[in-house]
């Protein structure tokens, strides 16, 4: 297997050392990207054809595996429609990407006024309005944008050091840019500590922080620490106390080896892309600690735990660490492609002239968007609604726990994992499958959902807008359940009628 290919493999894994199940893992990866190619739905002709031709013009790595392929012809608040006119409730939010919902009228409307696109003369060929390409040149609007998000920050408990901000056209670019801060540091400080399984991007040194150490291609520098996943399997079991020690341990074998060569710690709130794993608080605090006395860089990656999904309008709050940088995305332009890494002025200091710079680094745009977006969370209520947002769907989602199918259920905020189990013969991954393929047809209704392809193989994301109402989202997680229980039904009769 080349090695970009392995690499990718170890981000879908969590835990599993039993190396047959690793073998297992490959070869269920192998066989969805052959069935990747394939994907089509009875009666979606129109979606069919746009799979079929998208196939043919653009490779199927630029798409992660998701059973459904849903083809999105509109959007609006928590709900999709496919070209077949089929509504979808969104349980994903993109990928925890539109927090503000789809196409929210207000939003778009600051978006067009920061941009000057307002006022739109369609009687003249061109017209003054905000540039978009700023390249090596500075707009007011990025000003704007650069002191609302820092002195948002600031204004929050555990914001204190984030300072500057270093934007950045993606996740993986703007994690890179926050080690790169670390690693120029100081000569000879080039060990950066990462969780195990945790996911920062798939590119360059985000890339290299992402997964395990079992990757044989992985960057020398990288050390991963371990993260207490069976200490927070469940919303239940991360209730419990937490015992540090073995964590502590670690972490003090690896001072004790590196020493002063350890020049940063990367990190996220709650394991996203390995396997949605929120940890006790204490385990976060524990990390910070570590890092505070010995003077290592705290890189706290909130590219999909900002904006509301732990509920709080930054998740660093929410588990009571104050980060040396934090690194944001997706939520903060709600759509728009827009990324940041914020932190201490003297650290972006020891990066070269033009290091951090690139095309659309900072583009007009993305800091529209950021600027829209701070409005929304700072003028209106969507935290409190998050809030009992959380509420409902922890109560609906536990539910699906009574299943077979279902092993654990966990999450905060607005994002939750639902762990497959197997379930006679059928492995955790293709039960996990086939629930996003039931929910993707929908009920005999005719209400459907749409989901991701599962993460870890075998867990389900469920992360809706944050706007979602209480009753549609207590609903569509009725219908959820039944779906569930009909494809356990479904793979009970097909064990009966092999008998
Ligand atoms: C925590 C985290 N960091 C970084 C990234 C990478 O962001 P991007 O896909 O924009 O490169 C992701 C993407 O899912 C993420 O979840």
């Amino acid at each position: 297997m080349r090695p970009a290919a392995q690499r990718l493999r170890s981000c879908i894994r969590v835990e599993f050392e039993a190396s047959s199940y690793w073998e297992a893992c490959c070869k269920m990866s192998n066989s969805l990207e052959k069935r990747h190619a394939a994907i089509r739905h009875a009666g979606e002709d129109e979606s069919n054809d746009i799979r079929h031709r998208a196939a043919v013009v653009e490779p199927s790595a630029l798409r992660t595996y998701t059973p459904s392929l849903a083809v999105l012809a509109k959007s609006e608040g928590s709900y999709h429609w496919t070209p077949e006119g089929r509504k979808l409730a969104d349980f994903t939010s993109g990928v925890l990407v539109a927090n503000l919902g789809h196409n929210p009228t207000r939003w778009w409307q600051r978006v067009f006024a920061y941009l000057g696109l307002d006022a739109l003369d369609p009687s003249r060929e061109f017209f003054a309005a905000s540039t978009l390409t700023a390249y090596n040149a500075l707009t007011p609007l990025e000003l704007q944008a650069s002191e609302r998000l820092v002195a948002s920050l600031r204004g929050q408990a555990g914001g204190a050091r984030l300072e500057q901000v270093m934007w950045a056209a993606t996740g993986s670019e703007a994690v890179q840019k926050a080690i790169w801060a670390a690693l120029d540091r100081r000569p000879g400080e080039d060990v950066i500590l990462a969780t195990r399984y945790g996911f920062h991007g798939k590119k360059g040194l985000a890339g290299a922080v992402t997964g395990s150490e079992r990757d044989p291609q992985r960057d020398p520098r990288v050390r991963f620490i371990s993260f207490p996943t069976d200490e927070c399997q469940s919303v239940a079991r991360r209730r419990k106390p937490l015992d540090l020690t073995p964590y502590r341990n670690e972490l003090s074998a690896l001072a004790a080896e590196y020493g002063t060569r350890i020049c940063s710690m990367v990190t996220e709130p709650y394991l996203g892309g390995g396997g949605s794993y929120h940890p006790q608080k204490e385990y976060m605090q524990l990390l910070e600690r570590f890092c505070r006395e010995r003077d290592i860089v705290f890189i706290l990656d909130e590219v999909q735990a900002n904006f509301g999904r732990t509920g709080s309008l930054y998740a660093f709050t929410h588990y009571g660490v104050e980060p040396d940088i934090v690194v944001l995305g997706k939520g903060l332009g709600n759509g728009v492609p827009v990324d940041a890494a914020v932190g201490r002025a003297d650290l972006f200091a020891n990066m070269h002239y033009g290091e951090g710079s690139d095309t659309l680094s900072a583009s007009p745009l993305g800091c529209a968007a950021v600027l829209a977006t701070l409005d929304e969370f700072e003028t209106t209520d969507v935290l409190a609604h998050a809030c009992e947002l959380s509420k409902v769907i922890e109560a609906g989602l536990c539910r699906l726990a009574e299943l077979d199918i279902v092993a654990h259920v966990r999450g905060e905020g607005v994002v939750w994992g639902v762990e497959c189990a197997t379930f006679q013969d059928h492995p955790a991954e293709e039960v996990a499958a086939a629930c996003v393929e039931a929910c993707y047809l929908g009920d005999a209704s005719g209400r459907a959902i749409h989901l991701l392809g599962p993460l870890a193989g075998k867990v389900l994301r469920v992360s809706p807008p944050l706007v979602m109402p209480l009753a549609e989202a207590r609903d569509y997680l009725d219908v959820m359940f039944h779906i569930f229980a009909s494809v356990e039904h479904r793979f009970r009769a097909a064990r009966g009628h092999g008998h």
